[in-house]
C-alpha cells in the first residue's frame, strides 16, 4: 500500500463535458506510479481533480492508469478549508520553505497545524480501512503525511510502515523555526523505517531526534520507548528501462521533428530546462546566467535556443505567484534584448507527457538543473536516462541531491552567475569524446539505481526489521521486484483519455 498527498492520476471535466484524465507531475507521483504499475496494490491519495468523484466506485476507488489498469487508486476527499490549511498552509507555506533553503520565509499558523493533524488522522483511518491484512507493508510519502504512522499505530499497533521524506531535512538550527518540531519528529518516529534522499538529511534527522527530543540515537537508529526505528539514506531513482525504451522507439524521431516545428527550433544548439514553477528550482538564476552568456558570446544569439518548460504549481500561494511573474518578466526582457529571429528563449507553461519529454531531452545539446536546494531532482536523472546516444551535457546544481551521485555532470553554484555562465559555455563547446565519457559514466549510475531498486531497498529494509511482515516473493532476483503481484484494480466507469 502506498500513501501520498498527491494522486498519480487526476480526472477533470473538459469544456465539451467529457471526462478526461492526466497523470500528475512531480517527483513523488512519477516515481511511485512506475513502482505500482509493476507491483500492483492500493494507492491512497487526496482526490483533487474536479471530476475525480465522478469516476470512483462506491468505495471511492478507481483503477489506474485509466488506459491500462494496473493498480487501485483510493481517493480521500478534503474540504476546501482542509486543503487550504493542511496542504497550502502547513505543508507548503510552512514545511516546504523550512526544508528548502531558498530564502522564502516559512509561515506557521496554529490553525494550519490543527488541520494538518486532522488530515493526517483521516489518512490513517483510510489506511486502516483499506489494509488487506495487518502484515501488509504501508509505504508513506513525504512531508504532507509526517504524522500518519503515529496516528495509525494508535489504532493498529502491529502495522509495518516506512516513510520516505523526498525533500531535504533541515539542520537542527533551522528546524527550530517550526513551533511543532517535536510533534513532527515524534510523528515520524511512528514509522518502523524512515528514509531520506542523502546522507546529510539522515544525519540532520538523527541530530534533531537527539536534540529536540533527547532520544538515544546510533548511526542508523533512534530508540523511542521500547521501539527501535531505522533511519536510512536511500536516493530515489527513475524508471530507467521505460525511459530507455521510449528513447529507442523509432516513433521518437517523429515526436522530435514535431517538437522542433512547434517550438520553432532551427538553431544548431538547443538547451533545455524542465521544472515545476517553484522558487526552489533556481529558474531566475538560470536566466541570469543565460543572459550573461549571451552578453559574452553574442554569436550565440542566433545559434542557440533555450527551451524552458515550466509546470504551474501551487499557484494560489503568493510566493509562487511572485516567482512566476518574475520569470515571465525576465524571459520577455532577455528575448527583447537578445532575441534574434532564430534563437534565445522559448518558454512554455505546461506539463509534457513522457514521450514528448523524452523527445525534448533527446534533441537538446544540454540540460540545466539549477535548484537552489533540492532533495534529489529527477529531471537530472530522466535526462541522463533518455540519452542512450550518450550525447548531451548535464549542467547540475551542486545544491541538488542528484549532485551527490552524478559527479560527471558540470556542477554549478546557481548563486555564482559568472561561474554558471562559464559552465553553460563549457557545455556548449564540450568536445564529443568528453561528452560521451561523462554521459556514459552518469548512465551507469542512473541505471544502477532505478526506482525499483530504491523501493526494494526501503521495503526489504522494512521486511528485515520483522522478517514475517513481508512474505518472500518467489522467483524474484535479489534486491529487485517481481513483475505484477496481486492487484485489487477495479474498472472505472467510462472515461475517455484526453
Ligand atoms: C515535490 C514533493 C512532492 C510533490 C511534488 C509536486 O516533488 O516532494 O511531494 O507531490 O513536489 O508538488 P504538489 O504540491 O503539486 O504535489
Amino acid at each position: 500500500m502506498v500513501v501520498s498527498n498527491r494522486e498519480p492520476y487526476q480526472h477533470s471535466h473538459a469544456p465539451d463535458g467529457r471526462i478526461t484524465w492526466a497523470p500528475t507531475t512531480g517527483g513523488v507521483a512519477v516515481a511511485l506510479d512506475a513502482l505500482m504499475r509493476e507491483r500492483g496494490g492500493v494507492w491512497i491519495a487526496h482526490g483533487s481533480g474536479d471530476a475525480d468523484r465522478d469516476v470512483v466506485d462506491a468505495g471511492d476507488c478507481v483503477a489506474v492508469p485509466p488506459d491500462s489498469p494496473g493498480y487501485t487508486l483510493r481517493r480521500l476527499w478534503l474540504s476546501p478549508e482542509e486543503a487550504t490549511q493542511y496542504y497550502e498552509g502547513f505543508a507548503n507555506e510552512g514545511l516546504w520553505p523550512l526544508c528548502h533553503e531558498a530564502h522564502v520565509r516559512p509561515i506557521f499558523r496554529a490553525l494550519d497545524w490543527d488541520t494538518y493533524q486532522t488530515v493526517n488522522r483521516r489518512f490513517a483511518e483510510v489506511i486502516e480501512s483499506e489494509l488487506p491484512d495487518r502484515s501488509a507493508p504501508v509505504f508513506i510519502q513525504d512531508y504532507h503525511l509526517a504524522l500518519v504512522a503515529a496516528k495509525l499505530r494508535l489504532r493498529e499497533p502491529g502495522v509495518k510502515t516506512a516513510l520516505f521524506w523526498h525533500i531535504p531535512w533541515p539542520s537542527p538550527d533551522r528546524l527550530r523555526i517550526c513551533p511543532w518540531r517535536r510533534d513532527l519528529i515524534a510523528g515520524l518516529l511512528g514509522n518502523d523505517l524512515i528514509a531520506f534522499q542523502i546522507d546529510r538529511d539522515r544525519r540532520n534527522f538523527l541530530a534533531a531526534a537527539r536534540e529536540a527530543l533527547g532520544l538515544e540515537v546510533t548511526r542508523n537508529t533512534v530508540r523511542m520507548g521500547n521501539r527501535i526505528i531505522a533511519v536510512k539514506a536511500v536516493p530515489i531513482g527513475v524508471d530507467y528501462d521505460r525511459i530507455q525504451q521510449i528513447a529507442r522507439d523509432p516513433a521518437g524521431e517523429t515526436e522530435m521533428a514535431r517538437l522542433r516545428q512547434e517550438l520553432g527550433l532551427d538553431t544548431p544548439i538547443v538547451g533545455v530546462g524542465v521544472d515545476r514553477l517553484d522558487y526552489t528550482k533556481g529558474v531566475l538564476e538560470r536566466l541570469d546566467a543565460l543572459e550573461l552568456l549571451l552578453e559574452r558570446r553574442p554569436d550565440l544569439r542566433d545559434r542557440m535556443t533555450f527551451v524552458q518548460i515550466g509546470v504551474p504549481s501551487r499557484s494560489t500561494l503568493p510566493s509562487y505567484v511572485d516567482v512566476v511573474e518574475a520569470i515571465d518578466r525576465k524571459v520577455a526582457d532577455i528575448n527583447a534584448r537578445h532575441g534574434s529571429g532564430r534563437g534565445t528563449i522559448r518558454y512554455r507553461k505546461s506539463a509534457l507527457r513522457i514521450r514528448r519529454l523524452v523527445a525534448l531531452y533527446r534533441l537538446a545539446n544540454f540540460c540545466v538543473v539549477s535548484s537552489l536546494h533540492d532533495g534529489m531532482n529527477l529531471v537530472a536523472k530522466e535526462f541522463v536516462a533518455a540519452r542512450e546516444d550518450e550525447g548531451g551535457v548535464l549542467v547540475l546544481s551542486e545544491m541538488a541531491g542528484a549532485a551527490q551521485q552524478l559527479h560527471d555532470a558540470l556542477l554549478i553554484n546557481p548563486y555564482d552567475v559568472e561561474g554558471f555562465a562559464s559552465a553553460l559555455e563549457q557545455a556548449i563547446d564540450m568536445p564529443e569524446d568528453e561528452r560521451r565519457r561523462r554521459m556514459h559514466a552518469m548512465r551507469r549510475v542512473v541505471a544502477g539505481r532505478n526506482v525499483f531498486g530504491w523501493a526494494s531497498d526501503i521495503l526489504e529494509g522494512l521486511a528485515r526489521l520483522n522478517p514475517r511482515s513481508l512474505p518472500p516473493v518467489p522467483g524474484r532476483a535479489p534486491g529487485g521486484f517481481e513483475r505484477k503481484s496481486v492487484t485489487r484494480a477495479r474498472m472505472p466507469r467510462e472515461v475517455k483519455p484526453s
